[in-house]
């Protein structure tokens, strides 16, 4: 495991530990929005180098950064036009090498995000498919297919896309694309050998570049059969998800990361991977064994409520998954994706009626728009933020940590229409909110144009709120959620000696309770009665600041 390491410009003291990924706390940079160094408004590879110390001091193991690729921004990042870039806005390769250096002297790790499932209809290879024309090589590298109707002049089914909105889009001499995500993200063909080929070169290539592990952008998808006739979308929901399926899960997926796993292993240590694959829990396994990518995001945690049942028995299951796999399991609270964790447990949870059918959104359903913010209860949900980070941050396992959640940071609503960008806003025509409220950038100091994001503004609008959260303010507060979450992390590691669990019963169905080795106990109230502990426990963290008791919505670490 990694160390913390106070002094700036020390040389590396990166362990050589090949098991470094199986505990580490890995923080989600979304470098558009982290710090903007040269103040044109979007964060960049200089606004990052400035702030190591802060990560440095936080006390990550890994950064993990979202795309800072040559892009569009279609899908913010998303849609890569050129894997082995850096996008002119964002810096350059010398000053990507710069920020590597930087972070490993500080013995943090790096991880970057392949995209592999499309790419930007910018990228060389689509620009040259769509001049090529029907039949050529150039088209064989995307999935190109004649529409249907007396004239191709509808598409080829009837598939939609995940951002809404058909699956398929049409170029001029009439054939058409498929994308599984925006228009503007060709899928691309992995029955191709040169596509194979070329991922193997980009991965290789940042590798070299020092880059210590990569996060598999929607890896569950790569690989499809588009044996003719395809399914109709009805006749696909039919088709189990077995392995089998001709779109999602497919079990020869894991020859392409059976490739890659032998790339990986060329490098000492061992580059790691990590999964985006949102499939059945059973299926998790097969992404994490080392053989494939070694690790999965379990992302159960973050679709659950704040619920003692729920999570226990999610970390039972998980655990249990990362037995059968040999990995180690994942933790995930927030990501660029989803709605911020302490707004969700601020919300009402979702009401249904007995068939499930949404009655009122909330929670977790908020993103899909109709979450009132008068709904909101700001205090609680930072309450349960704190109380369920520090359960997450107690288990064996790896911890995945957005950005801007150490300092108990809320989504933003309130956006303008005309400001949005996420295309899950445009595609589905304002229905769903889309996840722009996440991806705000990040308060550095209470005042100034941009909150110390950038010299000037921000491409996404701070709200006025912002400033009670910012870094400056929280840094000096030792009860901020920033100065908790720098404590835990201090803590972490001696909390992580090994990697067993076991459960203590708390004759509460509201209060859980758990071991560590060495005799660490985590104990997390869900309910809102205080829970007891035995005089002397030697309580070391506690999310509400109480040292005597639990509280209702929250947990405390004892040391042994
Ligand atoms: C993943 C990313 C998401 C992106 C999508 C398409 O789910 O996390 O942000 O929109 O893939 O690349
Ligand atoms: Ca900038």
């Amino acid at each position: 495991m990694a160390q913390h390491l106070a002094e700036p410009n020390a040389t590396t003291i990166l362990s050589d530990d090949a098991s470094w990924w199986r505990q580490a706390v890995v923080y989600q940079i979304y470098p558009r929005s982290f710090a903007d160094g040269n103040g044109d408004g979007i964060g960049d590879l200089k606004g990052i180098l400035s702030r190591v110390d802060y990560l440095a001091d936080l006390g990550v193991d890994a950064v993990w950064l979202s795309p800072f690729y040559p892009s569009a921004l279609a899908d913010g990042g998303y849609d890569v036009a050129d894997y082995r870039d850096v996008d002119p806005r964002i810096g350059t390769l010398a000053e990507f090498d710069e920020l590597v250096e930087a972070l490993h002297a500080r013995g943090i790790r790096v991880v970057v995000d392949i995209v592999p499932n499309h790419t930007s209809n910018l990228h060389e290879w689509f620009r040259r498919a769509v001049a090529a024309g029907r039949g050529s090589a150039e088209r064989e590298r995307y999935i190109f297919r004649d529409g249907s109707g007396a004239n191709g002049e509808l598409p080829p089914t009837d598939w939609l896309s995940v951002f809404g909105g058909s699956a398929w889009e049409r170029v001029d001499d009439g054939q058409w694309y498929l994308h599984n995500f925006a228009v503007e993200q060709p899928d691309l063909n992995w029955s191709n050998p040169e596509v194979r080929a070329d991922f193997v070169k980009t991965l290789r290539f940042w590798a070299d570049r020092g880059v210590d592990g990569f996060r598999i952008d929607v890896a569950h998808m790569l690989t499809k059969d588009l044996t003719e006739p395809l399914p109709s979308r009805a006749e696909l929901e039919l088709i189990p998800r077995d392995g089998k399926h001709p779109l999602i899960d497919r079990d020869d997926v894991h020859e392409v990361y059976a490739e890659w796993r032998a790339v990986f292993n060329s490098y000492d240590p061992p580059r790691t991977a990590v999964a985006e694959a949102w499939v059945d829990s059973a299926r998790v396994p097969l992404y994490a064994r080392p053989e494939s990518l070694g690790q999965s995001f379990n992302f159960d945690l973050l679709l659950a409520d704040f619920d003692a049942a729920q999570f226990r028995d999610i970390v039972t299951s998980n655990l249990d998954l990362a037995a059968l796999s040999g990995s180690s399991s994942t933790w995930v609270l927030s990501n660029h994706d989803v709605v911020r964790h302490a707004t969700r447990y601020g919300l009402p949870k979702t009401r249904r009626d007995e068939s499930g059918k949404t009655l009122e959104k909330a929670g977790n359903d908020w993103l899909l728009g109709g979450g009132a913010e008068s709904q909101l209860d700001r205090e609680r949900g930072e309450r349960r933020a704190s109380a369920a980070t520090l359960f997450l941050l107690g288990l064996p396992g790896s911890a995945y940590l957005y950005q801007g959640e150490e300092l108990g940071l809320h989504e933003v609503a309130d956006i303008a229409d005309e400001q949005r960008q996420d295309p899950t806003f445009f595609r589905s025509e304002g229905s769903e909110i889309g996840r722009d409220g996440c991806r705000v950038p990040l308060p550095w100091s209470a005042h100034g144009a941009s909150f110390g994001f950038g010299a000037d503004g921000a491409h996404l609008p701070q709200p006025g709120w912002f400033a009670e959260y910012a870094v400056e303010r929280e840094e000096v507060d030792p009860a901020s959620t920033l100065s908790l979450y720098r404590r835990a992390l201090a803590l972490r590691h001696a909390l992580q000696s090994g990697e067993q669990l076991g459960w203590i019963e708390t004759g509460r169905d509201d209060v859980l309770r758990f071991t560590r080795p060495g005799g660490w106990q985590v104990v997390t109230n869900f309910g809102s009665e205080d829970y007891p502990i035995e005089d002397g426990a030697n309580v070391v963290l506690s999310s509400s600041g109480a040292t005597d008791v639990v509280r209702g919505e929250s947990t405390v670490w004892i040391a042994p």
